[in-house]
């Protein structure tokens, strides 16, 4: 049942979550088949399947927000290029870049987002869906600096240097997505908006800025990456 009066586009922006969580599905199932080739270990395989299934869960309680918000559209994904593809680079260094840009930087930011994201939200059905999702990103984050951890046992300095030359393109699209150097759709969110969830766009910038400097600079460091003098 739709609530009484839904602030505008919450039900937007739910549905919205919705194809994120599929898309992160994909991209996680993709990463994890590279990873079953690549003879990753099991137990590291294992964390990513669970992944693949929070991710579906995610997608689930989010499209339950968003049909009480009065939005039952189902989610538009773009079938052909939803999940990872291989590029003219080993299949390795495919594996590797996808672990580090979505799960290193972007399952890493999410922690905070997820928080930041729940502190004002009142509405049951987005506040479960955000208790869930924060209790998840936290592993999923973890899963991330471990295959990077894993890449740099077997790889060693090989794989340090590629990830140090792709990292600035990384962090370029990453800011382009977190509301820096284009257009703010939306730079205030009211207060009912807060308590379905929503987040204004000047809030993502500012936490992955603070992302960069408490996680993303140690976390590089402690695996001998140089991160601050190239992002
Ligand atoms: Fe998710
Ligand atoms: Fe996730």
């Amino acid at each position: 049942m739709p609530h009484v009066s839904v602030p505008a586009h919450v039900g937007e922006e739910w549905l919205r979550r919705v194809e994120a969580e599929y898309t992160s599905s994909a991209i996680t199932a993709s990463l994890v088949q590279w990873m079953i080739r690549l003879g990753a270990p099991p137990e590291l395989i294992r964390e990513g399947l669970r992944i693949v299934d929070d991710e579906l869960e995610h997608a689930s309680l989010s499209a339950r927000v968003a049909a009480e918000a009065g939005c039952e559209d189902p989610p538009q994904l773009v079938q052909e290029s939803l999940g990872l593809h291989r590029t003219e680079a080993p299949l390795w260094l495919d594996a590797l870049w996808a672990a580090v840009e979505s799960f290193c930087l972007g399952e890493t930011v999410a922690v905070p987002l997820f928080v930041a994201m729940r502190a004002d939200c009142t509405v049951e059905a987005a506040r479960a869906a955000l208790d869930r999702i924060v209790r998840d990103e936290v592993r999923h984050r973890d899963f991330g600096w471990a295959t990077l951890d894993w890449f740099i046992q077997t790889r060693g300095d090989e794989a340090r240097r590629q990830v140090e030359r792709a990292l600035p393109g990384m962090m370029q699209r990453l800011r382009t997505n977190y509301g820096q150097g284009g257009d703010a759709p939306s730079s205030k969110t009211s207060t009912s908006q807060a308590q379905w969830g929503l987040l204004p766009i000047s809030r993502y910038a500012e936490i992955l800025e603070r992302c960069v400097v408490r996680d993303y600079v140690p976390r590089f460091e402690a695996l001998g990456i140089d991160f601050t003098t190239r992002c």
